[in-house]
């Protein structure tokens, strides 16, 4: 086992994503090592976003990894091994969760787990890469300036003990992450992209000011959104150059 050979537990932090980050200026942390908390004070998201949970309802974790055999360029293919392992997780409780590009984890039309991925890439390598997962298990109450939550509670109609839940969910990034480094990468990708929310359904999104109409088709090598619009021809988009228009 590569994810979850070192597991540090904190009762509260800023965010563990910083933790691990402090963590890997000063010490040699073995691969795999997971920083988890009850709390955060301090949790991030996406760009500017904040990542809210009440206390001890759910799972915040980053994990450490140094993965030698990606190279900068093929960076996205991380977010694609560790949002197929939180599918797959997501899969022993219930069925047909998606990905809405680039990594959060969508049951229905509710976000139920969010991914922070930070790489440090120094020349040709990525020198280290923490991938930080809130995800929301028992949570039931969720402030008005959450948009769309959803926990798996919610879905499956039980309570669930975080430690079982999260062994299960480090042992499926593990297989992931190891089908990353060993495996046949083309193959990840063609599941990320049938796992995608929304995939191949018309609908709109938001380019600049601008609203269209259309539909994904797929991903390009490094991760970037394609959609094909009315007129038939293919646009490709990267990370905040377009969202959907729920
Ligand atoms: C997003 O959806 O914008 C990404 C959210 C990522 C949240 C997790 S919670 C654990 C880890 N620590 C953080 O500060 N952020 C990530």
């Amino acid at each position: 086992m590569i994810i979850g050979s070192n597991l540090l537990f904190y009762e509260k932090l800023s965010s563990t994503n910083s933790q691990a980050s402090l963590l890997l200026k000063d010490k040699d942390l073995p691969e795999g090592t997971v920083v988890y908390t009850d709390f955060q004070t301090g949790g991030r998201g996406q760009g500017a976003n904040r990542w809210e949970s009440e206390k001890c309802k759910n799972l915040l974790l980053s994990i450490i990894l140094y993965p030698d055999s990606v190279q900068p360029e093929e960076q996205f293919a991380i977010s694609i091994a560790i949002s197929l392992g939180i599918c797959d997780f997501i899969d022993r409780y219930y069925s047909g969760c998606k990905i809405k590009w680039p990594n959060d984890i969508y049951i229905n039309n509710g976000k139920i787990a969010g991914i922070l991925i930070e790489n440090s890439i120094f020349g040709p390598e990525i020198k280290s890469s923490v991938a930080g997962i809130g995800l929301n298990i028992n949570q039931e109450n969720f402030p008005d300036n959450i948009s769309n939550p959803i926990s798996l509670k919610q879905v499956a109609g039980k309570e669930f003990d975080r430690d079982v839940i999260l062994e299960q969910l480090l042992s499926d990034l593990d297989i992931r992450y190891k089908q990353l480094l060993y495996g046949d990468r083309s193959h990840l990708k063609d599941e990320y992209i049938s796992r995608l929310y929304r995939l191949n359904e018309w609908c709109a999104f938001k380019s600049g000011n601008k609203e269209f109409t259309g539909r994904i088709t797929d991903i390009s090598d490094h991760g970037n959104l394609r959609i094909e619009g009315q007129n038939g021809r293919i646009a490709e988009f990267s990370f905040r150059e377009v969202d959907y228009v729920l």
